[in-house]
């Protein structure tokens, strides 16, 4: 499947990579080989997005509320952490690719914690494609998050109650300098958002495919970009 030349290419696509342990369970795996094999899609997808153009890539990669699973599913998620971030240190630098990681880390074994802050370091001046993990990320979290910290500001009188703006507040949140997604994809058919993006989802397109993540590859994000493009996004307004 080719782009066609006179397509927009969404600046900010956001993504919830849905759908691991159904492919590993329809295999007669366990669920952990699906979170691998996620995990070569996540790399593919960055690089297939860098290529493409797209500004911001923004990944759902364990939620607030993912805890909740097994003790070993959570250990191997961990263990995989630990491993791809090695790896994304090299495809960054190849691709010219700047990550950067939302979600309330502090949750995090320490040494995770150091391999998130090197990521950011060591990337941070790089100006292709902006890639964003959301992790330990829940919407409603980092809303609450933003607001005790503006609170804060406000106790010490470094903020007046009557300028908190939409924009002042989204200064607050873990996305202050990444634009809103223009499309959100979700893979594996859920119709739910999960707790991503909240305050910043408002007015995305939304496309969600019945392929599972480990499926995802290049036809399908053109798929979704296709579908963007036949989009009317009205933002509230009317067109002539
Ligand atoms: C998404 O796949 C990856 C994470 C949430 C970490 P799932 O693990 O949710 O896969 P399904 O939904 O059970 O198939
Ligand atoms: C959303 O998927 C979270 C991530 C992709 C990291 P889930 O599989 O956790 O969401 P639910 O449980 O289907 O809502
Ligand atoms: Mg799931």
């Amino acid at each position: 499947m080719a782009l066609d030349s006179n397509m927009v290419i969404p600046a900010h696509v956001a993504l919830i990579l849905d759908g691991n342990g159904r492919w590993a369970k329809k295999r007669g795996l366990p669920r952990t080989f699906g979170h691998k094999e996620g995990c070569v899609t996540v790399e593919k997808t960055v690089e297939i997005a860098a290529r493409m153009g797209i500004k911001y890539l923004t990944v759902y990669g364990f939620s607030t509320e993912n805890w909740k699973r097994s003790e070993e599913e959570v250990g191997a998620l961990m263990q995989l952490f630990r491993y791809y971030m090695v790896r994304l240190l090299k495809i960054a630098s190849a691709n010219n690719v700047r990550v950067k990681m939302i979600g309330d880390r502090r949750r995090f074994a320490q040494d995770i914690i150091d391999g998130i802050n090197r990521l950011e370091e060591e990337t941070k001046d790089n100006t292709g494609l902006t890639f964003v993990i959301a992790v330990n990320y829940g919407g409603r979290d980092e809303i609450r998050r933003a607001a005790a910290k503006l609170a804060e500001d406000v106790k010490a009188g470094k903020v007046e109650a009557e300028d908190i703006t939409e924009s002042v507040f989204a200064s607050y949140l873990d996305t202050a300098d990444i634009p809103y997604p223009d499309l959100l994809i979700r893979t594996s058919g859920e119709l739910r958002l999960s707790n991503y993006l909240l305050w910043q989802l408002a007015y995305s397109e939304i496309y969600i495919t019945d392929c599972l993540w480990p499926d995802f590859n290049r036809d399908e994000l053109i798929k979704a970009i296709v579908q963007f493009n036949q989009r009317d996004r009205r933002f509230g307004g009317v067109k002539a």
